[in-house]
C-alpha cells in the first residue's frame, strides 16, 4: 500500500472514531450515578464502548475508503481481478474480535460477581410490590411506602410480589430487579451520593402501571441514624390504624396529614367528609366502602381500577377497623 493511501485511510478512522466519539460522549445515555454497583456498569459500558468505536472506525474507514477508490469507472467494462480471499488476514479479523468480546465477557462477568456481593453486615429491608404500590420493611418491622438508604452503607434487598410480576428499578443506581410472587430475588445496592431519586416500577403489571412509583431518599450516616430513631412512630404507642395503614402501603399512593403520607397517586384523604357527602354515604360506611370495593366511588379526576381491588381478602377484620377508625378520626 502506498503511503499516501495509508494516510488516507488513517484520516477516514480519525473521522468515524470523532464523529461516534462524540455520539457517545456528548449525549446523556446514562442517568448519573449513585452508587457503587451503578459506577460498576457505568464502567463497563464505556469499556464495551471504547471497543465499539475502534472496531467501527476501522469497519467505516475500510468501507469508505473501498468505495471511494475502488468504485467502477463510468467507462470500465470488465471483470474484477478473481481474488480468492487472504489467510492472513482473515485469520486477524477472526482473533481480534474474538479476543475483545472475551474481555467485554471477563469484565461483565466480574462485575456482576462485584455487584451481587453485600458484605457481612448489610442493611436488609424487605421489598414487597403490589398492584400499584411500593412496601419496604426495614430490620426493625417498621414499613414504609418510600426507601430510606444510608449513603455508603451496602443494602440488600430482598424483592417479592403479593399479585403479579413487578421489576423494581432506580436508574440512578443501575440494575433492574424482578419482583416474582413466591420469590424472593436480592439486590444489593449501595448508594454513594445523598438526595432524593425516583423507584420506578419497569414491568408492565396493569393498568397503574405507569404510576407505581416511589422514591429512595438517600441520608448521610447520621441522617440515616436520626430517621432510623424518629422516622416511625414506635411500635407501642402507635394507633393500630396507622400500622395498618402503612403496613397495606396506603401510604404510599395517599396524602393523609395524620399519617405523614404525601403520596399523590390516590386522592388526598384528609378531606374525606367532603367526599362521603359527595358519594351520599355516612363516614364510616364511606370509608369502609372504598377501602374493599374501591370502585363503588371514584374522586373527580381519578381513574377507576388504579387501586387495587384486593384489600377486601388481604386486611383482617380487625386492621380494617382500626383503619376506618384511624381515618375517620383523623380526617377532616
Ligand atoms: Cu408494578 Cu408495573
Amino acid at each position: 500500500m502506498r503511503r499516501g493511501s495509508l494516510v488516507q485511510l488513517i484520516l477516514l478512522g480519525v473521522v468515524a472514531t470523532a464523529i461516534t466519539g462524540a455520539v457517545a460522549v456528548l449525549v446523556p445515555w446514562l442517568p448519573e450515578s449513585a452508587g457503587k454497583e451503578a459506577d460498576r456498569i457505568e464502567f463497563v459500558y464505556w469499556f464495551t464502548t471504547v471497543i465499539a468505536v475502534a472496531v467501527f472506525a476501522v469497519v467505516a474507514a475500510v468501507l469508505t475508503y473501498s468505495v471511494w477508490k475502488f468504485r467502477v469507472r463510468p467507462d470500465d467494462d470488465s471483470d474484477g481481478p478473481p481474488v480468492h480471499g487472504h489467510t492472513n488476514l482473515e485469520i486477524v479479523w477472526t482473533a481480534i474480535p474474538a479476543i475483545l468480546v472475551t474481555a467485554i465477557s471477563v469484565v461483565s462477568a466480574i462485575v456482576l460477581a462485584q455487584n451481587g456481593r453485600a458484605g457481612d453486615h448489610p442493611l436488609r429491608i424487605k421489598v414487597v410490590a403490589q398492584q400499584f404500590a411500593w412496601q419496604f420493611t426495614y430490620p426493625d418491622g417498621k414499613t414504609y411506602g418510600h426507601l430510606t438508604l444510608e449513603k455508603d452503607r451496602p443494602t440488600q434487598l430482598d424483592i417479592t410480589a403479593k399479585d403479579v410480576l413487578h421489576s423494581f428499578w432506580v436508574p440512578q443506581l443501575s440494575q433492574k430487579q424482578d419482583a416474582v410472587v413466591g420469590q424472593h430475588n436480592k439486590l444489593v445496592v449501595t448508594p454513594t451520593k445523598t438526595g432524593t431519586f425516583p423507584v420506578v416500577c419497569t414491568e408492565l403489571c396493569g393498568l397503574g402501571h405507569s404510576i407505581m412509583r416511589s422514591r429512595v431518599e438517600v441520608l448521610t450516616k447520621a441522617g440515616y441514624e436520626a430517621w432510623a430513631k424518629g422516622g416511625g412512630v414506635t411500635g407501642g404507642r402507635r394507633p393500630p390504624g396507622l400500622t395498618a395503614f402503612n403496613q397495606f402501603g396506603c401510604n404510599s399512593c395517599h396524602t393523609f396529614t395524620a399519617a405523614s403520607a404525601t403520596g399523590t397517586i390516590g386522592p388526598s384523604l384528609d378531606k374525606l367528609k367532603e367526599a362521603a357527602a359527595k358519594a351520599g354515604k355516612p363516614l364510616d360506611a364511606f370509608i369502609r366502602e372504598s377501602i374493599i370495593d374501591p370502585n363503588a366511588y371514584i374522586a373527580p379526576g381519578f381513574s377507576p381500577g388504579v387501586m387495587p381491588a384486593t384489600f377486601k381478602s388481604q386486611i383482617p377484620a380487625k386492621d380494617l377497623d382500626a383503619l376506618v377508625k384511624f381515618l375517620a378520626t383523623n380526617t377532616k
